[in-house]
């Protein structure tokens, strides 16, 4: 179901617990569905899950502030992924993380100044073989040199 450009917040928060009420550990299905519908989780929505799951703020709060997945503010035009798991530690994603960061000028979990660029961390984005590994949106991009990543920061932003 899509959301109409009138429906309150709250509207739509509550069809989406609607829809998923009845599923083994609601809050977390819920929760997935409203980051993928609104782009993040506005505190906005806390006290509406926690009437809707009969759960305390305190509860929903501590579900999304304890996944990383779960943002809290709008991400940028475009959302830049380093995968920091092993085989991507092992070919030098470390120096990845410092060069974006300091290109980007934010921290994993932020957005530049101008709303651009969101700079996140990920475990494994299935290009293992190919590391360092880096997703822009959608797109997957192997073995990723610090130049490399300068174009793609550049191309990002
Ligand atoms: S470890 Fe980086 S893609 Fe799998």
């Amino acid at each position: 179901m899509t959301s109409s450009p009138t429906q309150s917040l709250e509207d739509r928060v509550r069809s989406i617990a609607a829809r998923h009420r009845d599923e083994r550990g609601a809050l977390m299905p819920i929760l997935h569905a409203v980051m993928e519908e609104m782009g993040h989780v506005d505190p906005a929505v806390i006290p509406v899950l926690a009437d809707e799951l009969n759960l305390s703020r305190a509860d929903v709060y501590g579900v999304i502030t304890f996944y990383h997945d779960f943002r809290q503010t709008p991400p940028g035009r475009r959302t830049v992924r380093i995968c920091r798991a092993e085989a991507c530690q092992a070919v030098g994603a470390a120096e990845l993380v410092d060069r974006a960061k300091s290109r980007l000028g934010v921290g994993f979990g932020e957005t530049t100044a101008d709303g651009a660029v969101t700079l996140e961390q990920v475990f494994c984005l299935g290009n293992c073989a190919t590391g360092p590994s880096v997703q822009v949106d959608d797109r997957l991009y192997g073995r990723v040199s610090a130049e490399k990543l300068d174009g793609i920061l550049e191309v990002s932003a």
